[in-house]
């Protein structure tokens, strides 16, 4: 990718553990933690993950250094861990203890996205007309380029049809009406910064 629509800075961070994202079952790929009531996930490199404390209660706050790649096209804010240690909770003068690129940072639009699905029951049953909702209202607030919306095969929930699941969320939403669109993306991206 151009270096112009990448850009990459040091991070140093004190943010509230909330738990991981696991690769193959095992390997602790990312932390899960909260900057400012936002939740980020921060990659661990192979070396970090390996000497990931797995008894870290959630809710222990770490001080974590590493790099942050903003990627401009997709306005994807990627963070990936150099170091991290246990720290004390930080006094409300100190938290977050965050540098200035973070001004920028989109962390609800780390990976961002909305799966619909695609399927006769769901399609045929108001599905099409949600997509349809969807692509108005993201582009209306400017976010087409931050929130990807993606057409998935059956969710296997076609009886509650039409289907969709919020990304990094994960959070399904089943029997949704074009009505309800609006108030679905004030939920997951009202406060994001464009
Ligand atoms: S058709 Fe949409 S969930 Fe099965």
């Amino acid at each position: 990718m151009s270096k112009l629509l990448e850009q990459s800075t040091n991070f140093q961070v004190v943010a509230k553990f909330l738990g991981v994202i696991l690769k193959d079952g095992y390997r602790v790929k990312y932390l899960r933690v909260a900057i400012a009531a936002q939740e980020y996930w921060i990659k661990l490199p192979k070396e970090l993950s390996h000497k990931f404390d797995r008894n870290l209660s959630v809710g222990s706050w770490l001080e974590i250094y590493g790099t942050q790649t903003l990627e401009r096209k997709k306005g994807i804010l990627k963070m990936e861990a150099s170091s991290f240690m246990t720290v004390n909770e930080p006094n409300d003068l100190l938290k977050p203890m965050v540098n200035e690129q973070k001004a920028i940072a989109k962390p609800k639009n780390q990976t961002a996205c909305i799966l619909i699905c695609q399927k006769s029951d769901c399609w045929q049953r108001g599905g099409k007309e949600v997509y349809q909702r969807l692509e108005e209202q993201l582009s209306d607030r400017g976010l087409s380029d931050l929130v990807q919306i993606q057409k998935t095969g059956c969710q296997k929930q076609c009886k509650q049809a039409p289907n969709l699941v919020v990304m990094p969320n994960k959070a399904r939403h089943s029997n949704v009406r074009p009505s309800q669109v609006d108030g679905l993306l004030n939920r997951y991206f009202g406060n994001t910064i464009v």
